[in-house]
């Protein structure tokens, strides 16, 4: 069963008075427990897709139905609703709060969810422990290195249990040995049956999904080609 359908989006940008199409006619369709990878050049529209995908802005024309719910014409307040219960972000630059430690970077998701105190660190820990940072709970972002800063961002992410992981360039602030330990937390995550859409530059990085996608100038290309596994013929 697919739980993502895009047909015919198409994205405009005022640039000065013109609209210029960002995102011209792209048709996705996600199954549940996919894992796949879009990779692009800088200004190909990977993150415009991925804001809509996550309904953090809305396509200007086109549908997309998430888990058989119509997107189409819902109010910011629906959407923010359906982001909340399905959707966990990851992005390049973790975008944790500095003046908060691991765990309640961690928690914060589900103070917005009206999850009482305690069960919010009780579930933090348990979130922290499954990426193996339990011992940096207490730490603060500028006492973690990048990958543990990446490793809490997905805790943060994972947090409220969503079925549908957005992740943009998520190791393309780390070095390849912290970008390989997110790829095996990523994988783990799918296996146990996490949807996972991922932005990425490196043919290395999105050989690690079962499904890549190329967009180039706001086409997405929808013949997948095989990853894992797959040949290394992946440059852009
Ligand atoms: N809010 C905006 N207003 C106007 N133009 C925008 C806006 N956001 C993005 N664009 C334009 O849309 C195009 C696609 O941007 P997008 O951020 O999706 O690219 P990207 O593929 O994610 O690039 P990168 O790899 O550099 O992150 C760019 O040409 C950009 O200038
Ligand atoms: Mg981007």
């Amino acid at each position: 069963m697919a739980i993502l359908e895009l047909q015919n989006i198409c994205k405009d940008y005022m640039q000065g008075k013109e609209p210029v199409r960002v995102l011209k006619n792209v048709s996705l369709s996600v199954e549940k427990g996919e894992y796949i990878a879009i990779m692009g050049p800088s200004g190909s529209g990977k993150t415009t897709l991925m804001n809509i995908i996550g309904c953090l802005d809305v396509p200007t024309s086109g549908s997309y139905v998430l888990d058989g719910a119509d997107l189409q014409d819902l109010s910011d307040d629906a959407l923010a609703d359906i982001r909340n219960r399905h959707i966990g972000f990851v992005f390049q630059s973790f975008h944790l709060l500095p003046k908060m430690t691991a765990l309640d970077n961690v928690a914060l998701p589900l103070l917005y969810g009206g999850v009482p105190l305690k069960e919010r660190k009780r579930r933090a820990a348990e979130a922290l422990e499954a990426v193996g940072l339990s011992d940096r709970a207490e730490f603060y972002p500028n006492q973690l290195s990048g990958g543990q800063c990446q490793r809490v961002a997905i805790a943060r992410a994972m947090v409220g249990k969503p079925d549908i992981l957005l992740a943009d360039e998520p190791t393309g602030a780390l070095d390849t040995r912290a970008g390989s330990q997110i790829m095996e937390i990523f994988r783990g995550l799918n296996d146990s049956g996490m949807t996972i859409l991922m932005i990425t530059h490196e043919p290395s990085i999105a050989a690690c999904a079962d499904k890549t996608y190329h967009i180039l100038d706001g086409e997405l290309h929808t013949a997948g080609v095989p990853g894992r596994g797959g040949s290394e013929d992946e440059a852009e």
